[in-house]
């Protein structure tokens, strides 16, 4: 779906919120800024369906109605994230609990138990009734099924799905004890109605219980996805269906296995730093998109996904809000559609006067259209028509980092020998440490193809199933470089830790045999003797076939291995028992992947410049994004599309400026196109 020609740009709009006089401001100002696609309904349902089954759909109409004769495509919400209150008070059992038994109430969003009957019910009903009257308006575009999904809840519905679920994973309650390792503090079950959520327990919960939990409610949310897409389609099977995936290690959505149930992956993306930290998030968070975008139905490395949700201007940090610096939204934006993203979307196009999120930045702030952050908008949709020639094709990626999100979560477990263990943390390091070396990186899972990449890298993959360890090893064997970081390979797909010294699913491939692990205090590092430090984490490393390429400087492991390599097969594999520090982190992946045939993706751009290259069908385009303060010159050659001028031989690019170049054919030609699209 949706494939090359015009980006979609726009955002959440919410005329519910606003008379009608301001819809048309809403209209003028839109098409200023070339919007072309707004979200609608996502928190309308006791808008819609003020009471049971009596629906008001006049304003919508009108609505919808006046934005397509205004050119702009509507992506349809069914509301379902946010019941009304009478559904609440008419079905108390539907109402969601916490661990520790309490029941929530209404009076903010997400108050639902995605397992209970009468939830299910009722946003099947509202689904049916828009996709009844709207699945053939001319302005829908795409269906925006609920929002967000990852509320998951402990009442009695959710434990007997559960224990269905359960059932059906483990065939019988044997099976379920082998892999929750029961018999430690004698928790073995006799009956599946023992068998309960993971309710707030006197001390450490079992780690095998938790993961289920997690992976049932993953199932359980797609599930109800699932039935309302069912419907959307069936009233119209030419309009696409998805849903936005929020980003976060509380959310308990395999995100990766969702992808081959939505017509497109969409994803709400939040930096959290202010400093350039933000833009390593975001081109991680794009790579994430496009890696689980490929697990569609007929994905490719070209298969589209959406950046759904964005901020216009404040980053919350720590409770504070920063202001976006002037560029910096168009920064963004363009960095996911390097990567890409069929279009730019934002949370929100007008701030609210009230409601729980008033202070959440919009394309139109509190101050109105005569503002910075509005004039900005206006540029980026400009923009955006200016580089649509570059919405097709790859974008290339000499080395793949693996995801694995159940690793995230069972590394999230209490117990642990560190609480600073994080899946997601250790991807986004190594992802950090070659994005800053100008390397273009894909994200994978677990028996992904890996045949178009130079280097696999592991940041803490914790569960290595066998069928992983085969294809970790099977690539090495092969003639493939690995790189594989502390806490891979440590537990099988149970969480069940593997035995005969870590990391067990691994050790073969690396040569190596962890005995020991060092966790290290917060403010804690530890020397190494090639001169950088490790942090969080040390290991006692024996070596079996590897070779050291750093030791430990200092303390107990002085002498030891921190970092070796290892020939395996036709490859060759390393192994860091450390998180190092960032310089040296990003020398030893620079290393490993040169040493691997890679090459960043524009060797002459200065630090601080990102450089991203699409490559679409006989032609190549090189997004330049300058993230620091002052002007830079990037040797290039070929056509800014940003501002029409033809290249000779440097970009100029001003303090936190961009530059989309269609290339000149010899610029743009790749090093070494020869292995097999993944
Ligand atoms: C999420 C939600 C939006 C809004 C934003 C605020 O992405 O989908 O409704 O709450 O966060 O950042």
């Amino acid at each position: 779906m949706w494939g090359a020609g015009a980006l979609r740009y726009g955002g959440d709009y919410n005329p519910e919120q606003w008379p009608a006089e301001v819809w048309r401001e809403d209209v003028a100002l839109m098409r200023r800024a070339r919007v072309n696609l707004v979200t609608v309904g996502v928190f309308a349902w006791s808008r819609l369906e003020p009471e049971p089954g009596r629906y008001t759909f006049d304003w919508l109409d009108q609505v919808l109605d006046l934005l397509h004769d205004n050119g702009i495509g509507v992506a349809l919400a069914t509301p379902t994230a946010s019941p009304p209150p009478w559904f609440s008070l008419a079905h108390p059992d539907a109402l969601p609990v916490t661990a520790d038994g309490v029941r929530l109430h209404h009076g903010s969003r997400d108050t639902y138990c995605a397992a209970a009957p009468a939830y299910r019910a009722a946003a099947r009903a509202i689904a049916a009734a828009l996709a009844e009257r709207y699945a053939h308006h001319p302005a829908l575009a795409l269906w925006h099924v609920h929002n967000e999904y990852g509320t998951t809840c402990h009442c009695a519905h959710a434990a007997r799905a559960f224990r269905r679920w359960l059932a059906e994973r483990h065939g019988d309650l044997d099976a379920l004890n082998a892999a929750w390792a029961t018999s430690f503090w004698g928790q073995h079950y006799t009956d599946w109605a023992q068998v309960d959520t993971p309710r707030a327990t006197q001390y450490l919960a079992n780690p095998g219980h938790l993961l289920d939990f997690r992976r049932f409610w993953s199932d359980t949310l797609l599930a109800a996805y699932a039935e309302q897409r069912d419907l959307l389609r069936a009233a119209n099977p030419a309009v696409p269906v998805t849903t936005n995936y929020v980003l976060g290690d509380w959310v308990p959505v395999d995100h990766a296995r969702w992808a081959a149930e939505v017509d497109m992956v969409a994803i709400d993306h939040y930096p959290d730093a202010v400093d350039d930290g933000a833009e390593e998030q975001s081109a991680l968070a794009a790579d994430l998109a496009r890696g689980w975008a490929r697990h569609g139905a007929g994905g490719d490395r070209s298969a589209p996904w959406l950046l759904m949700e964005s901020a216009p201007n404040q980053i919350h940090t720590g409770g504070r809000m920063h202001a976006k610096e002037p560029g910096r939204m168009a920064r963004h934006s363009l960095s996911h559609v390097a990567r890409g993203s069929r279009g730019v979307m934002f949370f929100q196009w007008r701030a609210p006067a009230g409601g729980a999120e008033r202070f959440h930045s919009a394309l139109v702030p509190h101050a109105g259209p005569d503002t910075r952050v509005f004039r900005e908008a206006v540029d980026l949709g400009a923009m955006l028509e200016r580089i649509s020639e570059a919405n097709e094709g790859t974008v290339d990626a000499d080395v793949a980092i693996a995801w694995d999100a159940a690793s995230g979560w069972a590394l999230g477990h209490p117990g642990m020998p560190s609480p600073h263990l994080d899946h997601r943390d250790e991807v986004a390091a190594a992802h950090r440490a070659l994005w800053r070396a100008g390397f273009g990186c894909d994200v994978v899972l677990p028996g992904d193809r890996l045949d178009a990449y130079r280097l696999l890298v592991l940041p803490a993959l914790y569960l290595a199933s066998d069928a992983t360890a085969d294809w970790v090893s099977g690539y090495v064997r092969e003639g493939g470089h690995l790189l594989v970081t502390w806490l891979s390979g440590v537990a099988d797909e149970h969480a069940r830790v593997r035995l005969g010294g870590h990391p067990g699913a691994l050790r073969d491939v690396l040569g190596v045999r962890v005995e020991e692990f060092h966790p290290l205090a917060d403010a804690q590092t530890v020397p190494l003797s090639g001169g950088g430090t490790g942090r969080l984490w040390a290991e006692t490393v024996r070596l079996a076939g590897a070779q050291p390429m750093d030791t430990y400087a200092d303390g107990v492991l002085a002498g030891l291995p921190a970092v070796t390599r290892h020939r395996f097969g036709a490859g060759t594999a390393w192994y860091l028992s450390t998180r190092p520090d960032d310089a040296t982190y990003r020398r030893l992946l620079s290393d490993a992947a040169r040493a691997a045939g890679a090459s960043p993706v524009c060797p002459t751009a200065p630090a601080g410049v990102e450089a991203v290259r699409r490559r679409g069908a006989g032609a190549s385009w090189l997004f330049l994004l300058n993230h620091t303060d002052r002007p830079q010159r990037v040797p290039a050659a070929g056509v800014d599309l940003l501002t029409g001028a033809t290249v000779d031989a440097q970009v100029h690019l001003p303090g936190g400026g961009a530059a989309v170049l269609r290339e000149s054919d010899a610029a743009g030609r790749r090093g070494a196109p020869d292995r097999a699209d993944g």
